[in-house]
């Protein structure tokens, strides 16, 4: 915009450089920052149908929602700050005082702690269920205040695998809304939507931001769940930046050819890790031998990068050692980024309504994007820090709880 000489240089200053459009074309959105939007005629300022204010988004944001809605089969996907926000404001949005909520056991624990917390101040009860309930069994739980099942499949930590076409279908003809914490599958590997789920919820976060910088969430839905997420996000006030919208979208272009890598090696080191002594387990679906199996074959078409192992008893000493002397595996929470990740999962494991039952520690693996060789020779290394073994079946770490 060109300014007239006439006016002071302090109003030059604050006026100065605002875009009139124009923009050249990029393989990318333009990253449009800003809260307030200039209206072009004082009739728009009410006018419902036209963006007036930033808060919902602009042009990068807006690019970022189209491309989620295709990926996930949405009539419309909304955008949060994190992937926990999409859980908390989903479950805030479906449902009202005197509801209750059928939740799988086996959800990530800050969706209990959100239940158990803010929703059960306001009125809004949960009951957990077994993570490997049939329909016929959760259908038996369903009472006259029951308003929303919430699956996550495959479960946190221990990959429990729902029957979801049919907990969903079920569902509807009970008149009960149905959402899936869906980030394993990074809107790829399954699609919640196409087998009757009424919401959709990604941690992108995890695959789609991909590279463990950047923390964001969306839910998708269509017909009327999506209106109700549609208002409850206007009336709450979610809000992304354009800069974290530009990087979800980056990582976009890169999610299916980084998830083909993660699961290819994630299936061969599940291989190679039921072949260790020190193993007594390995939870990974792909495996013909894990109980999932049949469903995920089903269901999935294919693994990402996330398996659990149990050891065959083994002291925390031990534990804490083999962990420490790990090289490529970051002890961290969180997965989804290029690069390897442990954790020992015992305290999470704690929260669980109905006990997982095993014989040593837990540790959920996350494999990245190096090297599938590198990987395992740095899990045999530490493997070897076990010994021979010792008799504690405890939690691994002392610290409890989750980030
Ligand atoms: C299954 C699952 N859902 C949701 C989240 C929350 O995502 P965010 O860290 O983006 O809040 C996580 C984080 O670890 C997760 O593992």
């Amino acid at each position: 915009m060109t300014l007239s000489p006439d006016l002071n240089e302090t109003t030059r200053m604050v006026h100065g450089g605002a875009c009139d459009g124009g923009l050249v074309r990029t393989p990318g959105p333009p990253v449009q920052r800003g809260s307030t939007i200039l209206l072009k005629h004082s009739r728009h300022i009410y006018d419902k149908s036209l963006v007036t204010y930033g808060r919902g988004g602009l042009a990068t944001q807006a690019t970022l929602r189209a491309a989620l809605e295709d990926l996930e089969r949405a009539d419309q996907v909304q955008l949060y700050p994190s992937g926990l926000a999409a859980i908390t404001g989903t479950i805030q949005a479906l449902t009202r005082s005197g509801d209750e909520v059928l939740v799988a056991d086996s959800v990530y624990n800050p969706t209990r702690r959100f239940l158990e917390g803010t929703m059960r101040r306001f009125g809004v009860t949960a009951r957990y269920f077994h993570p490997a309930s049939d329909a016929d069994a959760v259908a038996a739980l369903i009472t006259p205040a029951t308003r929303l099942i919430y699956l996550e499949s495959p479960g946190s930590l221990t990959l429990d695998i729902q029957d979801v076409p049919a907990i969903a279908a079920m569902a509807r003809t009970r008149g009960v809304l149905t959402a899936i914490d869906n980030t394993y599958a990074a809107g790829v590997l399954f699609k919640p939507l196409d087998h009757g789920v009424d919401v959709s919820i990604q941690s992108l976060t995890k695959y789609v931001c991909g590279h463990s910088d950047v923390f964001m969430g969306m839910a998708a839905a269509r017909g009327e769940a999506a209106a109700m997420l549609a208002e409850s996000s206007h009336e709450v006030g979610w809000a992304v930046s354009p800069d974290d919208a530009y990087m979800a979208l980056r990582g976009l272009r890169t999610l299916h050819m980084r998830l083909a890598q993660h699961g290819a090696a994630t299936l061969r080191i599940a291989h190679w890790l039921t072949a260790q002594a020190e193993v007594g387990a390995v939870l990974c679906p792909a495996l013909p031998s894990d109980p999932n199996h049949a469903l995920w074959s089903r269901d999935f078409t294919g693994l990402c990068g996330v398996i659990s192992i149990i050891l065959d008893g083994a002291s925390d000493a031990a534990v804490n050692e083999m962990l420490d002397s790990l090289q490529l595996f970051g002890l961290g929470y969180s997965w989804g980024g290029f690069e390897s990740l442990v954790i020992p999962c015992d305290p999470q494991l704690a929260a669980r309504r109905f006990p997982v039952v095993k014989a040593g520690p837990m540790l959920r693996l996350h494999i990245g994007l190096e090297d599938p060789d590198d990987l395992i020779r740095d899990l045999r290394q530490a493997l070897d820090r076990l010994g021979s073994g010792a008799t504690s079946r405890g939690p691994v770490l002392a610290a409890a709880g989750s980030h």
